[in-house]
Parts: C-alpha cells; sequence; structure tokens
C-alpha cells in the first residue's frame, strides 16, 4: 500500500520517474550559476554553455561507443530524431523496410512520405514471440529499398529486437539501418558499429534518466541527410545558405542547455551504474511482478513467456474491467500509476488484437522497488477478486 501518499509511479516507459539526485541538480545549476547561449558568443558564460553542449555531446557518445562526437546531433526528443532520419534520408521512389513493431513516431512520418513522396512501405511482421526475424527483414529488401527501420525495444510488449542480426544483413547489403533506441538506451547496451547501426534515435527522458525536450540521433559518418530545419547555427553566419556541417547544420536554434545539462547528468549516472546492471534490475521486477499477476484470476497477460527478451514493461487485461478503469482504480485507490489505452504503436495494437479497448501498460524504472511491485500485484487482485464476487 502507499502509505506516503506519493503514489508509486510504474509509468517509466512513457517517462522515467524520480530521475537520480544529480539530474535536477545539473539542472538548477545551469539555469542558476550559468545561463548563457551556446555556441553564440565568447564571454564567459557562453563558453560554459559550450563546455555542458559539449559534456552532453560527449557522454552519449561515449554510451552509445561512438568515436566522434560530433556525430551526435541534438533534438527535442526520438520524435523529432526519427522524422529527422527519415525525412533527411528519403527520395521519391524510395523503399523502406520497417516492421509491425514501431512506434507511432516512426510509422507516421513514413506513411506522410509514402502518399507525398511515393514512398514504398514493406512491413515485416513480428513472430509469435514480439520478435522479428532478420532473415525476413533481408528478404525484404530490394534494389530501391534505401532505410531499414527498427524499434530496438518495443513500447507495447517490450520485446527486445535482434538488432546485431539485422544490422549485419543490412551492411552486407549497404542498406542503412535506423534503430529506434527509445526504449532501450540506458537499459540495454548499445554499440552502433558492432551492431551495424546508421543511425540511431534517443530520446532524453526515458532510460537515459535526462529531462523532457531533450533527445539525438547518431548519424554514422559518410551518410547523407538532409537536416529537417534551417535557421541560426552559431557557424558560418555570413552565408545564406544553410552550412552542411556536423553537427551544427542539424541543430538551427537556442538549444535546451539546461536539458541538456540534465540529460549529460542522466547519461554520466547511467555510465556509472551500467546500463545492463539498470537492465537487469529492471527486468528482475518485470518477472516478479508477472510471476505474481500469473495467479490472479482474469487476467490476461500478453507477449513472450521468455522475460529474458524483453526490457521491464509488462502488458495485461483484466477480463472484466475495462483498461482505462483499470488505471483509474489503481490511481485512486490504490496510488499505482500506469498507462492504459493504445500506446502510440498502432501497428503493435493491430498485431495483438488489443486496437479496439488498448491494454494496460507496466513499466517499471531503476528506482521501482520489489514493494512497489508487489503492491501494484496486490492492488490487481484485489480489483479481480472485486469484480468475481
Ligand atoms: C519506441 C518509441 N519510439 C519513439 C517514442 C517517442 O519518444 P518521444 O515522445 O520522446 O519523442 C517513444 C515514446 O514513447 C517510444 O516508446
Amino acid at each position: 500500500m502507499d502509505t506516503e501518499g506519493k503514489g508509486i509511479y510504474l509509468d517509466n516507459a512513457a517517462t522515467s520517474y524520480p530521475k537520480p539526485e544529480c539530474v535536477y541538480q545539473a539542472v538548477d545549476r545551469f539555469l542558476r550559476q550559468c545561463g548563457g547561449s551556446p555556441g553564440r558568443a565568447s564571454h564567459r558564460k557562453a563558453r560554459e554553455a559550450d563546455a555542458v553542449v559539449a559534456d552532453a555531446r560527449a557522454s552519449v557518445a561515449t554510451l552509445f561507443h561512438v568515436e566522434d562526437p560530433s556525430r551526435i546531433v541534438f533534438t527535442c526528443n526520438s520524435t523529432e530524431s526519427l522524422n529527422l532520419a527519415i525525412r533527411g534520408s528519403l527520395r521519391p521512389g524510395d523503399h523502406v523496410v520497417l516492421t509491425d513493431l514501431e512506434h507511432n513516431a516512426a510509422v507516421r512520418p513514413l506513411w506522410k512520405l509514402r502518399e507525398g513522396l511515393g514512398v514504398g512501405l514493406t512491413v515485416v511482421e513480428s513472430g509469435p514471440e514480439g520478435v522479428v526475424d532478420p532473415a525476413r527483414v533481408a528478404e525484404a529488401l530490394t534494389p530501391r529499398t534505401r532505410l531499414v527501420c527498427c524499434v530496438h525495444a518495443n513500447n507495447v510488449l517490450g520485446t527486445i529486437q535482434p538488432i546485431a542480426e539485422i544490422g549485419h544483413r543490412t551492411r552486407a547489403r549497404g542498406v542503412p539501418l535506423l534503430v529506434d533506441a527509445s526504449q532501450s538506451a540506458g537499459v540495454l547496451p548499445i554499440d552502433v558499429e558492432a551492431m551495424g547501426i546508421d543511425l540511431l534515435a534517443f530520446t532524453g527522458h526515458k532510460g537515459l534518466l535526462g529531462p523532457p525536450g531533450t533527445g539525438g540521433l547518431y548519424v554514422r559518418e559518410g551518410l547523407p541527410l538532409e537536416p529537417l530545419k534551417h535557421g541560426g547555427t552559431g557557424v558560418y553566419s555570413e552565408s545564406l545558405e544553410p552550412p552542411d556541417v556536423m553537427p551544427e547544420g542539424y541543430e538551427p536554434g537556442t538549444f535546451n542547455t539546461p536539458g541538456l545539462a540534465g540529460l549529460a547528468a542522466g547519461v554520466r549516472f547511467v555510465l556509472e551504474t551500467g546500463a545492463a546492471r539498470i537492465g537487469a534490475h529492471e527486468r528482475e521486477l518485470n518477472r516478479r511482478f508477472v510471476e505474481g499477476v500469473r495467479e490472479v484470476p482474469g487476467v490476461r497477460l500478453y507477449g513472450p513467456s521468455d522475460l529474458a527478451r524483453k526490457v521491464g514493461i509488462t502488458l495485461l487485461n483484466l477480463e472484466a474491467l475495462d483498461p482505462a478503469d483499470v488505471g483509474r482504480i489503481l490511481d485512486r485507490r490504490f496510488g499505482v500509476m500506469v498507462r492504459t489505452g493504445l500506446h502510440c504503436s498502432a501497428l503493435s495494437h493491430q498485431r495483438l488484437g488489443t486496437k479496439g479497448r488498448g491494454a494496460v501498460r507496466f513499466s517499471f524504472g531503476h528506482f521501482t522497488t520489489p514493494a512497489d511491485v508487489d503492491t501494484a500485484v496486490e492492488a490487481l487482485r484485489a480489483m479481480a477478486l472485486a469484480t468475481v464476487s
């Protein structure tokens, strides 16, 4: 039971909460003590802000094993990163291979380009366990394929995709691989070179434990990419043409520098703790939760039985109740906060047969405790028994 009234936050796949203390301090310190605009002046506050951005870039590069930090472009979130990668890569008549596990942040820009540019799309279906077969991705490639788009960990089921095996095949065929790391960055080890990733979209506010409004895109050297936006970059200001330089050419306008200060702190926390260790903790909580709710009458669990193939996400329904009611009762009566309904991934819900009423998603974070999980299980048990009697 939530005795302190603060609630038990199990919606970490939407955004992580709480953040490590160092993240709050970094944002506060930047706003109070620095406050300069990076890349725009040479006075001390601007130089300090430059150092904050450089530190964030270097930390992210270290986490993803990127040798040259200038290959990391900062954006507002994964949605912007995916739009940049997709819109920046494709031309009329190109073909794209994606999976049926993609988030709307990837699917919708692709659907718009299908209408607008006549881009061809092939959706590869995942297997019964919610995992895509790399051989089927390779089979879908055509001479016109200019991009393969694959989520690393799906946000509805949490299933982890075999990115290295897919990357091995796309590299062999010379097709760029775009990976959506929104649910995996910070909880699964990522090495862009070893995994054959050409474009890696990440968001700052989930597993990287940073503030909302931060994110980025890794772009492999030599990969042509059109910017999404144009404007002041702080470099080549004499030119009316947007500068073709990495990363500034893709980052016009003033940064969310306090956010990047927080992101750098979050990523440092992940580096010090270890993404694999954080992921293992979240998987263990997931296992505890699934073992508990399996015993609850009327619970329908979705997704693979092999929990090692998932991040810390579980999707379920209580047969007798609408998912929205489950979420409302969990919050109001038991203090447990979860996400309900459809989870911004129309293709995943279509595949699961949950497109009508959706489902309830529990997602665990670094600061979730086993006692939090037990409270959620007991709350579901109490609700299930109340609906039976
Ligand atoms: C797999 C996946 N991709 C993309 C996104 C979009 O992230 P953001 O809202 O930070 O842009 C999310 C967010 O839920 C996600 O889970």
